[in-house]
């Protein structure tokens, strides 16, 4: 089927999933961590010292963001990804269809941003980013992120529970499904360079209304200590670390509640490869990867690409397997 050869960045071989930009910019942080005098031992798991070293080196265009860590999500259990390879090995397809689209997402506009957020509503509301950060306090939580492709980072993120702006806007009884919806100029935001027919842009996602009164649901304003770059989102972009990351848009610009099941950027493309659901699960194959194991962008000095197992619901089964019962 042709729509599925326009996916070629997911469907590249596991042997060619890294491209050397990620080898360089791993050598250019170590490099620069030990001319920074930070001892070797330190490296292969990341303190704050570490992270704004790499955020000052390769964070340009963002702000530094205070925000308290949350209590609750200080340990992923497995080592923080460093900032260098976080920020340079992206999915925005907007941009590009390779993972190196960094560069050109700088030209994503992120000034006065505004996210309207209505439908089954009785408060609908247009936010600013001000608005944001002064109604909804912000924090830091780390969590473990897991790609479809079956590549998995961990990641501290800024910003606040999605059930916060719940409370804010007040669905009502109604409402039972979200809709978000991403930033899309066709001049500013080009897409892959392989359009066979048109994409169903704007990149849509979606949640049922319990998901995303989750605890865990989350908006990102901010990771590694600072603003979000443009090629993470800027400036906010969903985040929930139980499913696949494909569910994370990122740049919202709209967000509506909806009494129907919304249909989304990737399931409309490949119902097949892409549930609405997608919640991280090692026994239920994507039909082109496994998913009984994931490949650990790991930060040690040694490039690796340790492979560990999967977890359901990529370890946060405590908090949201309720969710899918019955
Ligand atoms: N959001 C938009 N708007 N466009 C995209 O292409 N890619 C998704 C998700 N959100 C994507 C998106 C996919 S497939 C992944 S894995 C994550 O963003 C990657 O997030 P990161 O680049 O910040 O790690």
């Amino acid at each position: 089927m042709v729509l599925i050869r326009i996916l070629p960045s997911w469907a590249i071989p596991e042997r060619e999933v890294t491209p050397p930009s990620v080898y360089y910019n791993r050598r250019r942080f170590l490099k620069g961590a030990i001319a920074a005098g930070i001892g070797a031992t330190l490296l292969p798991t990341l303190g704050c010292q570490d992270r704004s070293i790499s955020s000052a080196k390769l964070a340009s265009g963002t702000k530094p963001l205070e925000a308290s860590p949350n209590p609750q999500f200080t340990d992923a259990g497995r080592p923080l990804t460093a900032e260098a390879i976080a920020s340079r090995y992206n999915n925005f397809y907007e941009f590009g269809g390779t993972k190196s689209i960094w560069q050109a997402a700088q030209a994503l506009p992120t000034e006065n941003w505004k996210v309207e957020v209505g439908g089954l509503v009785k408060n609908p509301r247009t936010y600013d980013l001000d608005d944001l950060r002064r109604k909804f306090p912000q924090e830091e939580r780390i969590y473990r992120f897991r790609c479809v492709e079956a590549w998995a980072m961990v990641v501290p993120w800024i910003g606040f529970p999605m059930r916060s702006l719940l409370a804010d806007v007040e669905p009502t009884d109604r409402a039972k499904f979200v809709r978000f919806t991403s930033y899309y100029d066709s001049q500013v935001t080009p897409g892959p360079g392989f359009h066979l027919g048109s994409l169903p842009w704007p990149y849509t996602e979606g949640l049922r209304i319990e998901e995303m009164a989750n605890d865990l649901a989350f908006f990102a304003t901010g990771i590694y200590g600072h603003t979000l770059p443009k090629q993470h989102g800027a400036p906010i972009r969903m985040v929930i670390p139980w499913k696949y990351g494909f569910k994370g848009a990122k740049s919202i610009v709209k967000i509506e509640f909806l009494a129907e099941r919304p249909a989304t950027f990737w399931n409309t493309l490949v119902p097949s490869e892409y549930g609405f659901e997608a919640n991280v699960n090692p026994n239920k194959p994507h039909p082109r990867w496994s998913q009984a194991t994931e490949r650990i962008v790991s930060d040690g000095p040694a490039i690796s690409w340790e492979r560990q197992p999967t977890l359901p619901y990529n370890g946060y089964g405590e908090s949201v397997a309720a969710l899918y019962t019955g």
